[in-house]
């Protein structure tokens, strides 16, 4: 399936806050997102869905090292392809920028998040206990999930 996903904006940003608040409960606000994307290396993303954003993805690529800050496609668009399409389009932005690899965090309750990094090849290399406002509460651990960087995405492949 062809999912268009293309940079970020700053003209997206009350999108992706919009998305990102409809997707997570710790709000961000289009002002944190706008210092986010204002330091160096940071990126964003974003997945258009019948012609409007539907899901967004903000990074970091630093010495070496991406880190995928946020993922999140809003409810009516999941299960299309989007969340990978914005991983594979933000493997290849990074390689381009020198990442060799990279890595995010996971609650480690989140089904669909760990089964969609799986199945895009990202592994398990750490935890870390309570790190999740979690519900009632409740803290939840949080696993720190990694994967190798090809040379060839920097050239514009696809991630394999
Ligand atoms: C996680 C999330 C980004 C997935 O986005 P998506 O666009 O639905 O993902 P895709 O359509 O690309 O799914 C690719 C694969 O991931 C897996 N997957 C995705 N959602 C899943 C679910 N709810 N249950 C089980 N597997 C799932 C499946 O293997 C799926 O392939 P398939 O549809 O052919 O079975 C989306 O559910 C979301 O925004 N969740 C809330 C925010 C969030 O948790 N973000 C990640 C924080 S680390």
């Amino acid at each position: 399936m062809t999912v268009a996903v293309r940079p970020g904006t700053l003209a997206d940003l009350p999108a992706i806050a919009d998305l990102q608040a409809a997707c997570f409960s710790e709000v961000w606000g289009p002002e944190f997102l706008g210092r986010l994307l204002a330091q160096p290396g940071a990126f964003s993303l974003v997945a258009v869905d019948l012609g409007a954003p539907a899901g967004f993805l903000v990074a970091r690529a630093v010495a070496g090292e991406a880190e995928i800050l946020s993922l999140g496609v809003r409810q009516e668009s999941r299960r299309q392809g989007l969340g990978s399409g914005l991983i594979r389009m933000a493997a290849i932005r990074a390689a381009a920028m020198g990442a060799l690899q990279i890595c995010l965090e996971v609650a480690v309750e989140n089904d669909a998040a760990r089964a969609l990094y799986g199945g895009l090849g990202f592994r398990e290399v750490g935890s870390r206990p309570a790190y999740y406002q979690g519900t009632r509460g409740v803290r939840g651990d949080g696993l720190i999930l990694k994967r190798v960087l090809s040379e060839s995405m920097g050239r514009g492949r696809e991630v394999d």
